[in-house]
């Protein structure tokens, strides 16, 4: 568990969402981010685009088994070749977990690229222009929205090689190590409770 007392995922899968279940709790998070965290919308923060946009999710779960969306962005193509990402939103018990944010971005910029993609934009917030920079984007000007500093900024596409597969996507191992006692209390319990049980058990396993 982290802080908050949400899973540590042994990895995060970052992919174009496909299900009923990642979209709507992609939804649901950008609620709770861009609507009760950061107060930017009320009620909620859908609008004309996502009728169209392409949604992405950061996917938590254990060996290959999706359990949680803990992230979300959406892009969508505006005129040929001039492709925009929005609403880039990873849930608070998640973040500089292991660059859930940074890989949405990744594979936003690098699924627009392989679709024919000549330029990627973004309106950023302002505190946000550095991560940003750091992942070589530039920015173009600066603005107010929704009375926040916001700034234009661009990917520089050549640090961006075209993704085919985004439905497969990125896969990001956990910064975390798990250890034995949280991923199996119950069986770490009984051998620290009864060792005779675990040294018969160690016996067992040598004759294997
Ligand atoms: C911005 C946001 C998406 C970043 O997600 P994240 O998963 O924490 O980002 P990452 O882990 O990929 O960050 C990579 C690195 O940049 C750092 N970083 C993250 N946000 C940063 C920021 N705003 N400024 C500078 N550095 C930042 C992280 O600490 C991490 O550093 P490390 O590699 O030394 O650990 C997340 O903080 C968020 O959802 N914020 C609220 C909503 C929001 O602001 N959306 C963006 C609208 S433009």
């Amino acid at each position: 568990m982290n802080s908050s007392h949400q899973p540590d995922y042994s990895e995060y899968t970052i992919k174009w969402a496909s299900l009923d279940w990642e979209k709507d709790e992609a939804y649901a998070l950008r609620k709770r981010v861009f609507c009760d965290e950061q107060s930017l919308f009320e009620g909620d923060d859908l609008d004309q685009k996502d009728q169209t946009a392409q949604l992405l999710v950061a996917l938590g779960g254990y060996g290959g088994w999706h359990e949680r969306v803990v992230g979300t962005v959406r892009i969508h193509e505006e005129n040929p070749g001039l492709w925009y990402g929005s609403r880039l939103a990873v849930d608070p018990s998640y973040r500089a977990h292991g660059n859930i944010g940074s890989t949405l971005i990744k594979l936003a910029v690098s699924s627009a690229h392989a679709l024919g993609c000549q330029s990627f934009l973004a309106t950023v917030q302002a505190q946000n222009e550095e991560l940003f920079r750091r992942l070589h984007w530039h920015t173009l000007a600066k603005k107010t929205i929704y009375g926040r500093p916001h700034v234009s900024m661009e990917a520089g596409l050549t640090f961006y090689p075209p993704c085919h597969t985004p439905f497969s996507g990125f896969v990001l191992r956990a910064k975390q190590r798990h250890e034995a006692t949280e991923l199996a209390p119950q069986l770490t319990g009984m051998l620290i409770a009864n060792p005779l049980a675990g040294a018969r058990q160690r016996t067992a396993l040598q004759g294997v």
